[in-house]
């Protein structure tokens, strides 16, 4: 359906909902009363758990379940699309007697997905979570959220499936590009800021996959074991600052196991959350991970999606079994209605319409400038001067064309389109976009025209190495655009580049630098979104110095890695439906030991540590001082030429006795600072990194003792240190 078709649709009706549905209503005046009374004020501050109560006492038992499951909101195998869905990846139809909308769900986490792929459905396609990680930048997150929420907004969706915030514990896995790195204070802090960014435009969003869906191997059947305490500090920690900081309003639980129990009724995770955490919102399964109805019901599970299995007809059953109760089915429905009206999405009656291009361009032009990472930069070859150089050659697949991005159901249809490569023949194109190497149409070649206009920029793809090497020979710089593809379902079986292009880095680096085999400069560039090329090319011609830092470790070999081999498959991870009766058991061994904290436990070199990148010009600090609430002070100057931003990092050790990794990320601040500018610079130690799990009491601690607080430009690049005494404390 085109935009005006959905826009006539959703003229139908007229706003406020709830007044409507009373008007319309042959029902009671206590009922129509309970309705106004749950309609927000004018300055929009009713309670919306109150507005949600109010509804749910005028719903019949029908209506409730006719809430707690979701199917697909577009055609699939042979059946249509549901009357009045947009397209998404979710739907749950109006309950217009009581002015409840459709639920109309899409993914996330990296922009609005277009399933239905028209033109009218293209979005911004932000930059990989890595690239917003790398940013080290909450605020920036905050409007890469804002953007989606709004996009998410106008294209008729009022649930966005995004917070991508697993931990990386793995190099493997084939969705790390939706995640936001190994550190879980980063991720918990980057997702926090980038789901109320997303709210704050009245979309409800989703944090997920509950939890430890590390590996997408088996992903709908393996059984993830870890230690509680390792959970509690790495795994889960992002999804509390969350539920924590960020009200955000739904949970969705993951397709694996969890110790032995299917994370969507896994009553000791679910009730973690709820309990614990004290979590308002609903938890919505993964697309077909939902195994059980009473089980699943009673341990936390409020939303089945997408087969209507376990939750339609079966719920009902289940209650009127007296196997669920009525006061958890109200809770359920309770849960949804109060995060839509929390957001004001239960009053939304708008038009469908395009989204505002520019708008969501420019800032995944600014994540990408912020979070692409310089590596490398022998002798000061970047920045390249667009005035001097008279030759540029760029090399590699398709960047005449776009930007590389991942696959699975994260992948935006960019503005400008994507192209697709690899699709093997016959793949069902609704499965194509897991199966192929897409590509943002974000030209690298145009981009570096756009800047260099002098020059004369040539292209070759990068296929013939011994091509692709004369035109680097004949030119005075060469620029490989190198890539490697991760999707949904599947992980990586190398990590080496495919396609020979190691062989062919090495053959245009070989011509062009006297120290053969070694390039002269290298930018992690992830996938780098909507604008990449455009960023790629300002860091590369000096207009923006670069400032991002790698949220992950990069290791030398693979055999370095906690988990030196990519994950066997026992079947067919991509079909929940070909479970094996008992679930293969992938046991997270290195425990606490994740990321950093894995190399520095191993003793081990990284290629690249957590945290490190470089800039155009040059940091230096000095004068530490660390306060009693574990805060530190220090001075930090540009000693460079040229204007730029340090992400300053603060790390902690704790006491020996507390038997935690080396150390850890307590805090960071991106300073910019002009040539030759010195500044005091103060980063507070984050409450969530200050703590410790205590499996025999099953609290947080922060231990007794001493510890050394570390302040410097990485994980492994940290000039200054103190130790300071702490009294054994229980956080809030
Ligand atoms: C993915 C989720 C996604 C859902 C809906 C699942 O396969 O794991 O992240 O939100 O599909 O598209």
């Amino acid at each position: 359906m085109g935009p005006a078709g959905q826009a006539l649709e959703r003229s139908a009706g007229a706003a406020p909902r709830a007044l409507r549905a009373a008007a319309g209503l042959a029902a009671s005046a206590a009922i129509v009363m309970a309705v106004h009374a749950s309609e927000p004020g004018p300055d929009g501050s009713a309670d919306p758990g109150a507005r949600a109560d109010a509804l749910v006492r005028t719903m019949t038992l029908d209506e409730k379940i006719h809430l707690l499951h979701g199917t697909l909101g577009f055609a699939y195998e042979g059946r249509p699309a549901p009357a009045g869905a947009h397209g998404g990846a979710g739907f749950v139809a109006a309950l217009p007697r009581l002015g409840i909308p459709a639920l109309q769900l899409n993914d996330g986490p990296l922009g609005v997905r277009n399933i239905d792929g028209g033109p009218e459905g293209r979005a911004t396609a932000m930059p990989s979570s890595q690239a917003l990680a790398a940013s080290f930048d909450p605020g920036l997150a905050f409007e890469s959220g804002r953007i989606m929420g709004r996009e998410a907004r106008d294209r008729g969706f009022n649930v966005l499936l995004a917070g991508g915030a697993n931990v990386e514990r793995d190099a493997w896995n084939g969705r790390n590009f939706e995640y936001l790195g190994e550190d879980p204070v980063l991720a918990g802090r980057i997702v926090t800021a980038q789901l109320r960014g997303i709210q704050s435009q009245g979309v409800v969003s989703t944090v997920k996959h509950l939890v430890a869906n590390s590996q997408e191997t088996d992903r709908g059947f393996v059984d993830m074991a870890a230690d509680e305490r390792s959970l509690r500090e790495i795994d889960l920690l992002p999804f509390e600052i969350a539920v924590k900081e960020s009200g955000v309003g739904s949970v969705m639980c993951a397709y694996n196991k969890v110790n032995g129990v299917y994370a969507c009724e896994n009553a000791r995770l679910l009730n973690t959350l709820k309990a614990e955490w004290g979590f308002k919102g609903w938890v919505m399964s993964d697309w077909g991970a939902t195994h059980s109805t009473a089980q699943a019901a009673n341990a936390g599970l409020d939303q089945e999606f997408w087969e209507e299995r376990y939750f339609a007809g079966a719920l009902k059953a289940a209650v009127e079994k007296g196997e669920v109760s009525a006061a958890r089915i109200d809770d359920m429905v309770r849960r949804i209605l109060r995060s839509l009206a929390a957001v004001g999405a239960l009053d939304r009656d708008e038009p469908v319409r395009l989204v505002d291009a520019a708008a969501g361009l420019a800032v995944a032009q600014r994540v990408a400038e912020n979070g692409i990472v310089l590596l490398e930069n022998r002798n000061a070859l970047l920045p390249l001067s667009a005035d001097r150089l008279r030759t540029i050659a760029v090399i590699g697949r398709r960047a005449d064309i776009g930007v590389l991005s991942g696959g699975g159901s994260s992948r935006v249809d960019a503005i400008g389109g994507v192209t697709l490569d690899d699709t093997p023949p016959g793949t069902d194109p609704d499965l194509a976009m897991f199966a192929s190497t897409g590509w943002h149409h974000s030209s690298p070649l145009q981009a570096i025209r756009g800047i260099a206009p002098s020059a004369k920029v040539e292209f070759d793809p990068g296929e013939d190495v011994k091509a692709a090497a004369r035109l680097a020979a004949s030119a005075d710089v060469a620029i490989v655009f190198a890539w490697q593809t991760r999707t949904e379902g599947e992980d990586l079986r190398s990590l080496s580049l495919p396609a020979g292009q190691d062989e062919l880095i090495r053959k245009v680096a070989s011509v062009l630098t006297p120290w053969a085999h070694e390039v002269g400069a290298v930018l992690e560039a992830w996938y780098p979104g909507n604008r990449g090329a455009e960023a790629i090319a300002s860091i590369l011609f000096g207009r923006i110095n670069p400032s991002g830092r790698l949220p992950v470790s990069f290791p030398r070999a693979e055999a370095d890695l906690p988990r030196p081999r990519p994950p066997e498959p026992r079947a067919d991870a991509s079909n929940p439906k070909t479970a094996p009766a008992h679930s293969p058991v992938v046991t997270l061994g290195e425990g606490l030991a994740v990321g950093y904290r894995w190399y520095d436990s191993q003793k081990k070199l990284p290629a690249y540590e957590f945290g490190y990148g470089l800039s155009y010009t040059t940091f230096a600090y000095s004068k530490l001082t660390v306060n009693r609430d574990l805060s530190v002070e220090f001075d930090l100057a540009n000693t460079g030429k040229l204007s730029g931003t340090e992400v300053a990092q603060l790390y902690l050790e704790f006491p020996a006795q507390a038997g935690e990794p080396a150390k850890r990320l307590a805090g960071w601040a991106r300073v910019e600072l002009a040539p030759g500018e010195r500044r005091r610079v103060r980063i507070s130690a984050d409450p969530y990194a200050l703590r410790a799990w205590d499996t025999s009491t099953g609290e947080w601690r922060r231990p007794a003792g001493r510890y050394r607080m570390h302040v410097g430009a990485s994980s492994r690049i940290l000039p200054l240190a103190q130790e300071i005494d702490v009294r054994d404390v229980q956080p809030d």
